[in-house]
């Protein structure tokens, strides 16, 4: 969704503000923007619709633009409508202001108030056009305080709710006699709803101010100066020490570097930094075409690293010293509640197979946008699992706080040091898959698998429901995961072959039984969201119950409208049921691309298209099937020319509702 970044030190801010827009872009956005503080005491405005690309060019553009042309209030660029409507203060970009100014704040869009364009896009400002704030997030309570400015005169070009705030700050800083940290603490007490906001004052030079409530924004010290971000990797090149703020704390960032913490009552506060932990090449392609498969790449040492450290073979025992329950606690817990949003609700299916079947103990996985609207059950005997991988979420963050109202022990499990989700849970379970920019989740997911898979084995020992050695079995199994992943991601052909033979078609069907249906709503949301095919999964046994009207007979007599249907064929005790199921659909002339355990000769038996996979436990198939499926979505998104790593209209987190 929205990026925020912004800078302010000894050198120049424009390359900095690019370079974390650039790196922020994995979010998803549709329009772009710029405010850079000048020397004489000014901000320069550059906003576009679309991508941070045709933000640089306009940068480009403006600094060949001759220096008469680009002197003293003359805007280098005439289209940027704002600032031409908006007081003395501002003006377009010039080439002067990109090369000197070391002030700036700059920011991504993700439309929710307004269509994306140029009014709509932040920076927005006050009506003298001194103050820039760009936000993140949705200000609730802006019908009513826009009516109110209005009233006082205040002239409105945007159709967002941002730019109240920055007419709010306007009128307190007029108030607070030109305080622009007291501006910004009274105005932000006055907003309802969810933001990070980054502010800067044509007459406040080499200082920002920064604020965040239910959205995301980390500040840290540079080389040089000091900058905030929505999100790490904005940062990463610059500092690796951040600082995360409560809500409603206030950030006062200066040029010399240094760093000021307010509290919501204006007393200064002292938060302890945290060191991020991935690295600059997390953030990076490393070579490959996108990070998509970057990341698919990874998942060897991702379930390497998730599993490490989590089994004593002394006592042949899983351990989770991290979760704060007591075994006693552990086996009072009545009912356990997994709640999560898209693929982590995908992993959330699995772990409850695994926790029912080993711990057992009740477990439902409910979609986190539909829970608390539901007036669910929960109780103090109720363990709540949250599972997000940016920890971001906003409709899992509402599940968990009803969750915690309810007085439920919530355990969180996310990818993201210091995201939100890890302030509101009683327990924080890692997974560590480290950055993932894709938007497509790939190895979060079979990180988080993995995760559940050693906490569902850890809740069935501490029950006294497992015994050790078929939990010391598993873990070995565990053990030999990444070899086996990387067995199938370097022998793709076959992944390739059967995607291709799916170039053409406008829909897929995806059918499985047990975990292997859970897989298959997993292949399916991987195959629709990032090449646009409507794709479904459906239970194998549930198709002849209506979905199967959904096979062109055409496919009969003409191999060329053959409907694909991907099936998930584990070794499992459904295994024939799923064979009689394929048959069905073969019988109506789908084209069945099969994933199926290595050495399947009944398989091969009945379709040339099947993708083998290395045999596995059944309760560890999802950390090896979903592996193919992901590449072969992948290559028919390729095939269809789409950016995999940004699909349209989708962001990598989701932090409205
Ligand atoms: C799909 C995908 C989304 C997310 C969902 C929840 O590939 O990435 O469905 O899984 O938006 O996001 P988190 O896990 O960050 O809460």
């Amino acid at each position: 969704m929205c990026g925020i970044v912004a800078f302010t030190g000894t050198s120049s801010t424009v390359p900095v503000l690019l370079n974390g827009l650039r790196r922020l872009e994995y979010r998803g956005y549709d329009s772009a923007g710029l405010a850079l503080q000048t020397r004489d005491g000014s901000l320069e405005i550059l906003k576009r619709a679309g991508k941070v690309a045709e933000l640089e060019q306009a940068l480009e553009e403006a600094e060949d633009a001759r220096p008469a042309e680009n002197s003293g209030a003359q805007p280098a660029d005439q289209s940027t409508s704002q600032p031409a409507r908006c007081g003395r203060h501002t003006q377009g970009v010039t080439r002067n202001t990109i090369a000197e100014a070391t002030t700036g704040i700059g920011h991504t869009r993700w439309a929710t108030h307004g269509v994306p364009s140029e009014d709509n896009a932040h920076p927005q400002l006050d009506c003298s056009g001194s103050i820039a704030v760009v936000h993140n997030g949705i200000i609730e309570n802006y019908a009513a305080l826009r009516a109110e400015l209005l009233e006082r005169g205040h002239r409105f070009i945007s159709q967002t709710d941002t730019e109240v705030v920055a007419h709010l700050i306007e009128e307190e800083y007029a108030a607070a006699h030109g305080d622009l940290v007291l501006a910004v603490r009274t105005t932000v007490a006055r907003l309802s709803g969810s933001f990070a906001l980054a502010v800067c004052h044509a007459d406040e030079p080499g200082m920002l101010v920064v604020t965040r409530c239910d959205s995301p924004l980390v500040v840290g010290r540079t080389k040089n100066g000091a900058i905030a971000a929505s999100d790490t990797p904005a940062l990463i090149e610059y500092t690796r020490e951040v600082y995360y703020l409560d809500d409603r704390d206030l950030a006062v960032l200066r040029e010399n570097g240094s760093l000021q913490f307010f509290d919501p009552a204006g007393s200064a506060i002292f938060p302890t930094p945290v060191t991020i932990e991935w690295t600059l090449e997390d953030a990076e392609r490393g070579g490959y075409p996108d990070f998509m498969l970057k990341e698919i790449h990874e998942q060897p040492r991702v379930i390497r690293d998730t599993i490490a450290g989590r089994y004593n073979a002394d006592t042949r025992r899983i351990s989770f010293d991290d979760v704060a329950l007591s075994p006693r606690e552990l086996k009072q817990i009545e009912r356990v509640i997994i709640v999560a949003c898209g693929t982590s609700y995908h992993a959330g299916l699995i772990g409850r197979d695994l926790m029912e079947t080993w711990a057992r103990v009740p477990v439902e996985t409910a979609v986190a946008s539909e829970f608390r609207y539901r007036n669910p059950l929960v109780t103090p005997a109720t363990l709540v699992i949250a599972i997000s991988q940016s920890g971001e979420t906003a409709d899992t963050l509402e599940a968990v706080k009803l969750a915690r109202l309810a007085g439920a022990h919530v355990l969180a499990i996310t990818n993201v040091v210091g995201s939100r989700i890890t302030m509101e849970a009683n327990t924080v379970l890692y997974i560590k898959a480290h950055l993932e920019i894709a938007v497509a989740a790939t190895k979060s997911f079979l990180a988080q698998v993995a995760l559940l898979t050693l906490f569902a084995l850890y809740l069935s020992q501490e029950r006294g429901q497992l015994e050790s050695n078929v939990v010391s079995e598993i873990y070995a199994a565990m053990e030999q995961l990444p070899r086996q992943i990387d067995g199938i991601l370097e022998d793709t052909g076959s992944i390739i072959s059967c995607a291709s033979e799916c170039g053409d078609a406008q829909t897929a069907l995806f059918i499985g039984r047990g975990v292997g249906a859970t897989i298959c709503y997993e292949g399916a949301l991987k195959l629709k969201e990032i090449s646009y095919v409507h794709a479904e999964a459906f239970s194998a046994g549930e198709i002849k119950h209506g979905p199967i009207a959904l096979i062109d007979p055409e496919g009969l007599t003409d191999p060329r409208a053959q409907t694909p249907v991907v099936a998930m064929v584990c070794k499992s005790v459904t295994y024939d049921k799923m064979l009689s199921n394929i048959e069905e659909v073969l019988a109506r002339g789908a084209k069945v691309i099969a994933v199926a355990t290595a050495g399947d000769t009944r398989i091969a038996e009945l379709t040339p298209h099947v993708i083998s996979i290395p045999e596995v436990p059944e309760c560890l198939s999802p950390l090896v099937a979903s592996v193919p499926l992901q590449l072969f979505a992948r290559h028919i998104a390729l095939l269809h020319g789409a950016n995999v790593d940004q699909p349209r209209n989708l962001a990598k987190s989701v932090t409205v509702e």
